[in-house]
């Protein structure tokens, strides 16, 4: 099995993917990144394609599961580099739209992305969109980091791409990046939810939306996924972090 690759879910005509390829010169930071697909009747999704520097190698791998012409939707979670930095380069590849907060529209030229009638802008509070038999749902995550943030939930699969929300500072073991103790795990999150993330009032609010919703697996864009059991221990470390403006006294 190639390490960089893995299958998360596979039903014969919907699967969801999940990639490692990290930017070379960060592979010593152990923030690795996470890129998804997901794939109905030759349909494609990508999820937070990441940086300029992984495209050739993510594309090679993407067109291994999907015609590069068939993805229809390029999702981008949030603004960040590592998240929409290929953004050009996606565009010019494929013919897909693009889907991001409201917020960061304007913001991609600064990567070199000039199509804007390509890109279909969320409104806070999210949206739902038909996927082939099944739906998208983008849940808002404002504030988690980023102030125009979403995760996106996949009904066939009840996976959650959760962007930075869940984001590990591990190094990348060998094989499947899942998470196994979660009491061993949750040191690898405190340090950057506690940077990184709003507030404790906000991951409530987003924990609340998340249980709405039948979620089997959180798959985060750095470290490792959540499954079975880890799903509820993560929520439940979740509602109650500190974070962000609880620390008011130590950032300012
Ligand atoms: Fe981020
Ligand atoms: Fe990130």
């Amino acid at each position: 099995m190639d390490s960089k690759e893995k299958i998360l879910f596979d039903d014969g005509t919907h699967k969801c993917v999940m990639f490692s390829f990290d930017d070379e010169s960060h592979e010593d930071s152990f923030l690795s990144v996470n890129q998804y697909l997901i794939v109905q009747n030759g349909a494609g999704v990508l999820i937070d394609p990441g940086s300029e520097a992984i495209f050739d190698e993510l594309y090679d791998a993407v067109s291994l599961h999907v015609d590069i012409q068939n993805i229809k939707f390029i999702f981008l979670s949030h603004q960040d580099p590592d998240v929409a930095g290929s953004i050009a380069q996606w565009a010019v590849s494929t013919k897909a739209k693009f889907i991001m907060s409201s917020l960061w529209v304007r913001f991609m030229s600064h990567y070199g992305f000039m199509e804007m009638s390509r890109v279909m802008a969320l409104a806070d509070g999210g949206a739902k969109l038909k996927f082939g038999k099944d739906y998208l749902q983008f849940v808002p995550a404002h504030f988690l980091h980023s102030p125009g943030n979403f995760t996106l939930y996949d009904s066939k699969s009840k996976i959650a791409f959760s962007g930075d929300i869940g984001a590990a500072v591990v190094s990348s073991p060998q094989g499947y990046k899942k998470v196994e103790s979660f009491e061993e795990h949750k040191e690898h999150l405190q340090g950057f939810h506690k940077r990184y993330m709003g507030s404790n009032k906000l991951c409530r609010a987003w924990v609340q939306k998340i249980q709405k919703l039948q979620v089997d697996v959180i798959a985060p864009q750095h470290g490792l996924i959540f499954e079975d059991e880890n799903v509820q221990n993560f929520l439940e470390w979740l509602k109650e972090l500190q974070c962000g403006s609880d620390f008011m006294e130590e950032l300012y």
